[in-house]
């Protein structure tokens, strides 16, 4: 039998870059980005159009997408950038990105702290977005960020979150991604907000996103699994989590995530040793990514060209 297809996004080269103390040129993101590819990644976040003087680390993300473009050129490849408010929309088009990633809040607290708007006004402001790039072709993943807890406000809501996903896949979003952004969530709930989202919409359009500050991301990409969910944002070596605050964490490891989808009988389309070699690459560029909670048994396979042991292993019923 075929195997099922999971697709996984890897936001390592955004989500984990934006918070790292040492800021990489565009020519050592390009290359990261690169040994992503050469594992079979289709799917890359690679920058955000957001202010240099909020977030160092991610200008030149316009020469980061001018040099990708040069070397790959082919077309079953999607670069998303992330795009805070509508005048990151329009540096990102001028800059050729044909895939952006908008941000939707589970709280005001959050929005006020990444984009200085309440919950509704960033809302409004993603509307604008979302029909600009209609109109103009671009690809868009609508992201909930704090869709599960917040950091200045607590629990949120299930039924906001399901409220605002329904209205943003009305609207003509490609992709409603559910971002755990500061890994509070629990398997439990996750299974629950995934199931009413999939009975609601259906999983082709939903992805979810997990940081695995608290160790369950890989139990929350388990349980998202469970509802039907099969797109997933991940992060190459965990690279992620802010020195200066305290308790959050990167997001939850690439090479964790292909492993157990493999294992499982999932087909991902990355090769893991080559992935190995992406997971070591962020680790030499950076100092800090950590690597995934498997990376000791990982590098022993890669190293030892074991890892038809994996395929051997699959559950042969999927
Ligand atoms: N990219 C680059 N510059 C931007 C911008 C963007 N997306 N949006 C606004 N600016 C510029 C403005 O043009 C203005 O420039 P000027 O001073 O030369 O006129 C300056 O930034 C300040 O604009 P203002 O609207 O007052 O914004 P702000 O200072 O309140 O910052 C954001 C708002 C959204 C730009 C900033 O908070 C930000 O970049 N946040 C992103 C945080 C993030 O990436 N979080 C993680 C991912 S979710
Ligand atoms: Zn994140």
């Amino acid at each position: 039998m075929m195997a099922e297809k999971v697709t996984l996004n890897d936001v390592g080269p955004r989500d984990g870059l934006q918070s790292q103390s040492r800021v990489l040129s565009p020519a050592d993101r390009i290359q990261l980005v690169t040994a992503l590819l050469d594992s079979g990644m289709r799917h890359v976040e690679v920058g955000a159009f957001v202010s240099p003087t909020a977030v160092p680390a991610m200008a030149g993300t316009d020469e980061v997408l001018a040099g990708l473009r040069e070397n790959t050129g082919s077309g079953d490849v999607t670069f998303t950038v992330l795009v805070p408010n509508v005048r990151g929309y329009e540096l990102a088009t001028a800059a050729g990105a044909r895939s952006v990633c908008l941000v939707l809040y589970g709280t005001d607290g959050m929005a006020e702290a990444n984009v200085g708007m309440n919950r509704l006004q960033a809302e409004s402001a993603a509307k604008e977005i979302l029909e600009r790039a209609r109109k103009d072709g671009v690809r868009v993943t609508s992201t909930i960020a704090v869709a599960f807890e917040c950091p200045f406000e607590g629990r949120v809501e299930p039924s906001l979150v399901c409220d605002m996903a329904g209205r943003f896949l009305e609207l003509g979003t490609d992709e409603l991604c559910v971002a755990d952004t500061i890994g509070g969530a629990n398997p439990g709930q996750v299974r629950s907000l995934t199931a009413a989202l999939v009975d609601g919409y259906g999983a082709s359009q939903i992805s979810c996103h997990f940081h695995d500050t608290r160790a369950m991301g890989l139990a929350n990409v388990y349980a998202a699994l469970e509802s039907g969910i099969r797109k997933f944002d991940a992060s190459i070596a965990g690279l992620g989590g802010c020195p200066f605050a305290p308790g959050a964490s990167g997001n939850v490891a690439t090479e964790d995530v292909v492993m157990m989808l493999e294992q499982m009988g999932f087909a991902t389309g990355i090769d893991l040793d080559r992935l190995m070699q992406a997971a070591t690459l962020a680790k030499t560029l950076t100092g800090t990514a950590p690597g995934g909670r498997a990376s000791a048994w990982l590098d022993y396979n890669a190293s030892s060209n074991k890892t038809r042991s994996l395929t051997e292993t699959r559950n042969p019923s999927r």
